[in-house]
């Protein structure tokens, strides 16, 4: 078994990224710059909002956190966007998820400018990457592309097993992994909780993406022997044995699936770092005006 060290290859890309940026700086004179809304304080919310924030100072971006109470106004979180929509120096921004439940995220989703979706999430970035036309890829499965091709992972005529159907994972990976292009070209399967056999599906997979949100799912028996499997979960499990009295995992039984597998990604440490590579990437492309000229 082999581990894909996520947080490796995000370094190695940020790297690369800051000396891009310097580029950037000389040829424009501005520096590229992404703006998060955070809604709450949800404290796994607070601490990837964190993260992407820092990320943005190593490779030199500005960043702009708005941060909002959660008693705030459908009205209010609209006109937060129109002013991040119609500011001519933010080249994205992204609204951080999950929203309070009186907040109709659907709208919110809609409202932002897919110019500045460096997210991926609007309908219009979806839509253009289900067609194969120049998008934002969402940031997550960006994340798991960018990974298969570090680690030089083929995927043209494998059989992808993803499990879990979510508008920000396992929907769109299981398209760009299907369409007829260098990092797809594989069969996909998307099972969810409605799967039968589950588990029988799971074991045709050569690769298995788990991003379903339930700890440990993915057990031993469902992986066959010499499968790549990506684990996109971050679960806050208890662990008294830990200072915190909690710690995190994936969707996958990290211990009992590790030994029979070929390729797997911690939790932490695989998919997490890479989604915030993937934002930034986002982020420069935009400034670019590489997706929309
Ligand atoms: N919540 C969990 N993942 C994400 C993400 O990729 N983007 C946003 N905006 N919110 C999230």
């Amino acid at each position: 078994m082999k581990l894909i060290d996520g947080k490796a290859v995000s370094e190695e890309l940020k790297n690369s990224l800051k000396q891009d940026v310097l580029e950037y700086k000389k040829k424009t004179g501005r520096v590229p710059h992404l703006a998060a809304i955070l809604v709450g304080d949800n404290p796994a919310s607070k601490a990837y909002v964190g993260n992407k924030v820092r990320a943005c100072e190593h490779v030199g971006f500005r960043s702009t956190l708005v941060k909002l109470e959660d008693t705030v106004s459908q009205e209010q979180l609209m006109d937060e966007i129109k002013k991040l929509n119609e500011d001519p120096d933010i080249d994205g921004f992204i609204v951080q998820l999950p929203l309070p439940k009186h907040i109709i995220e659907n709208q919110v989703t809609l409202a932002i400018d897919p110019k500045k979706d460096v997210d991926g999430f609007h309908p219009v970035n979806f839509g253009r990457m289900a067609q194969g036309m120049p998008a934002f890829l969402p940031a997550t499965p960006y994340g798991i592309l960018l990974l298969l091709k570090r680690y030089n992972i083929e995927t043209a005529g494998k059989h992808v097993v993803v499990v879990g159907r979510s508008n920000i994972v396992g929907t769109p990976i299981s398209i760009l992994l299907s369409r007829k292009s260098r990092s797809g070209d594989a069969t996909v399967t998307l099972a969810h909780s409605r799967t039968r056999d589950l588990p029988n599906i799971v074991r045709q997979g050569d690769i298995v993406i788990a991003a379903i949100g339930i700890p440990g799912f993915i057990t031993e028996d469902m992986i066959k022997q010499g499968a790549v499997v990506i684990d996109v979960g971050i679960n806050r499990v208890e662990d008294e044995g830990s200072l915190s009295g909690s710690r995190l995992v994936g969707d996958v039984d990290f211990e009992s699936v590790k030994g029979g597998c070929s390729y797997i990604t911690p939790v932490p440490g695989g998919v997490g770092p890479m989604t915030v590579i993937g934002l930034l990437l986002n982020t420069f492309k935009s400034a670019n005006k590489e997706i929309y000229s």
